[in-house]
């Protein structure tokens, strides 16, 4: 799998992101080496990266970036024949922009490496409801060549449990053939009937003719059972509450519980 590395240029087209959006606690699962969190922490919103390369490769990540894409770039060449020419000239370009993009990314992992989590779909190390909006691009539907339904289902619920408001993900085209994921219908019924409702929207971004869709899923009425009412005796402090995780976290998300 290609460690890519999208700007937030990309991810604000990608997932239709508006200003009321950027106010808000943000995930990028997985971020890979994308330049969404330095990019957005410059100004000033709150957003954490999570990986699962973060337990091994940190500002490295970057670097491996640029070595990937020179090494593929035939395959590059030949994949992206006839893609739409708006965000990338071309595959050399895109090889461009994505060396710039894990740069950023590499300088801001090793000043804020707080911001970037290790952590593996499907069980990230956070607490429920430990994010309002969560972003998730390039992994889920695109390698649905390679991840089974199974792992969808179990990420996706997983994404919900730490969304609060919303999960975006993005696109809902299989890479290698650009056709969409086909369990997608099913898996958007089961989470239904999960009190997680979703839609499909469309979005500016299409770099992949026909890869121009995003999958919102609202998590808000959501309460899966492990989900601990704030307030709650034993409960964490609320989020927003006056002096709450803050005090002890600056990031203002929370670890998972063990066990939990
Ligand atoms: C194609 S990149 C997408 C990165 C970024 N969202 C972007 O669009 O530029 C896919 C990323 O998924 C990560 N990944 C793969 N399986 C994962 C899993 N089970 N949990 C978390 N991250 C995973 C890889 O390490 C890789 O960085």
């Amino acid at each position: 799998m290609l460690v890519s590395a999208r700007s937030f240029a990309e991810y604000r087209a990608m997932f239709a992101l508006g200003e009321r959006d950027l106010e808000q606690r943000i995930l990028d699962c997985p971020a890979g080496a994308a330049s969404f969190v330095a990019e957005a922490g410059r100004r000033g919103v709150d957003a954490v990266a999570v990986d699962l390369q973060y337990a091994e490769h940190r500002e490295e990540l970057g670097l491996l970036v640029e070595r990937e894409t020179a090494f593929k770039r035939e395959l590059l060449v030949k994949e992206t024949e006839g893609w739409d020419r708006s965000w990338y000239a071309d595959a050399d370009d895109m090889i461009r922009q994505w060396t710039a993009n894990a740069r950023t990314f590499r300088a801001d992992i090793a000043a804020r490496p707080e911001r970037y989590v290790a952590g593996s779909l499907p069980e990230l190390p956070f607490a429920d409801d430990s994010f309002d909006l969560v972003l998730s691009s390039h992994l889920l539907f695109s390698y649905g060549n390679r991840l089974d339904e199974d792992f969808h289902r179990a990420a996706l619920l997983e994404l919900a449990r730490v969304a609060r408001r919303e999960v975006r993900i993005f696109p809902l085209v299989v890479y290698d053939t650009g056709v969409r994921y086909q369990g997608l219908d099913r898996l958007r019924g089961e989470l239904a009937e999960l009190g997680v409702p979703s839609r499909v929207e469309q979005v500016s971004y299409e770099y992949r003719p026909g890869g121009n869709e995003l999958l919102v899923l609202s998590t808000a009425a959501h309460r899966p059972s492990a989900r601990t009412a704030p307030g709650a005796a034993g409960a964490p402090d609320a989020p927003d509450a006056p002096g709450a995780a803050e005090a002890v976290d600056p990031v203002r998300w929370r670890h998972r519980e063990p066990g939990t």
